[in-house]
């Protein structure tokens, strides 16, 4: 039997898709590169299409034998989605629907979604529970907050299981640097600094110094790349076994603000990082820290990398031996 990876070329499916690997799983990919990239998923099953391309995807599930799908293919973005909403209602909500259409019609029952933080928008309380009220302050949260809706009442209508995994802030990279963050333009805080730390961008903007926090900017609870990779490995079996539906939030349960993983960045670095006071950034809450005593329990989930500095010294090992990314011809994948 086979994963179907949606979105697996992309920064947090790539890291999951060789997690999965890693575990012995059989794993097919399913993306339209519009952000990722083959070489991260060197030697899977690739199919390059769009989730709405039913022939692909009749095609996929007609050739393999796949039982569950993890659905990470999505606009992702938050300052993006405020500015250009239909696009994430037509990628995301569109796609999904056309996705978990297939699922049903191929009678394939489980499905882990990759939702996100951004479904809570400014939480009344912190640390988030799972049960804290959904209302999104952008419209990537909206739509995957629709996506977790529509999924679960297909679970009502036709028995489909789902397990939405609303992660806070990925960051890191594989541990031994075979694969790592790429994206083109990068928007997220930490690439952005270590681009800076590598003579790469002149400086670094912190989008907002008068938030209710600490110091004025943005708290992030910021989770290792692995492990989210793990936490959907687990919540995968945990579903087969239970044959429930749920939803996990995926975090450390600690906040960072923007200058502390700044700070961070140059202990790790070593390098200077010049900073700019910006404007805040559209669609931004103040703060979104996890609690993830629910995964912990029910999944049996243990972050392997907690620490905010080894999470960095991670990334920064990635964007050290790869400078341009997957586009330098230089990254080994050999696995
Ligand atoms: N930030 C800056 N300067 C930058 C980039 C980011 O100050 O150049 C700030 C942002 O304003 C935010 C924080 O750093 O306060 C983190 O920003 P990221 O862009 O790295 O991440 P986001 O919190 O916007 O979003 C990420 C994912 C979303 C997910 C969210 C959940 O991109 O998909 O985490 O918390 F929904």
């Amino acid at each position: 039997m086979a994963i179907l990876v949606t979105g697996g070329a992309g920064y947090i499916g790539s890291h999951t898709v060789m997690y999965l690997k890693e575990q012995g799983e059989e794993v097919v990919v399913l993306d339209n590169l519009s952000k990722g990239h083959e070489r991260a998923v060197d030697g899977v099953p690739f199919y390059q299409a769009d989730l709405t391309d039913g022939k692909v995807l009749d095609h996929i599930f007609t050739d393999r034998d796949i039982d569950s799908v993890i659905h990470f293919a999505a606009s992702s973005l938050v300052g993006e989605s405020v500015t250009n909403p239909l696009e994430y209602y037509r990628n995301n909500v569109t796609g999904s629907h056309a996705l978990v259409s297939k699922l049903v019609e191929y009678e394939v029952k489980y499905i882990v979604f990759s939702s996100t933080a951004a479904t809570y928008g400014n939480p009344e309380r912190t640390p988030i529970v799972e049960s804290d009220p959904t209302i999104p302050t952008n419209p990537y949260g909206e739509t995957k907050l629709a996506i977790e809706k529509m999924l679960r009442w297909c679970d009502e209508a036709y028995g489909l299981k789902s397990t939405s995994l609303r992660y806070f802030n990925a960051a890191g990279a594989d541990p031994e640097g075979r694969i790592g963050e790429d994206h083109d333009p990068e928007s997220h805080l930490i690439p952005i600094v270590l681009q800076a730390a590598l003579g790469q961008r002149e400086k670094v903007s912190i989008f907002g110094n008068d938030y209710p926090t600490k110091d004025g900017t943005c708290v992030r609870d910021y989770i290792h790349v692995l492990d989210l990779a793990q936490a959907h490995y687990l919540a995968l079996k945990r579903m087969k076994e239970s044959n429930e539906s749920n939803i996990f939030n995926l975090g450390n349960g600690k906040g960072f603000t923007v200058k502390e993983v700044i700070d961070t960045c140059r202990i790790v670095t070593e390098k200077e990082i010049v900073v700019e006071d910006a404007s805040r950034r559209a669609g931004d809450p103040a703060v979104l820290i996890a609690s993830s005593q629910k995964a912990i329990k029910e999944l049996g989930w243990k972050p392997v990398y907690p620490e905010l500095q080894q999470i960095v010294e991670h990334a920064w090992n990635w964007h050290q031996n790869h400078p341009q990314g997957y586009k330098a011809g230089t990254v080994s994948l050999e696995r």
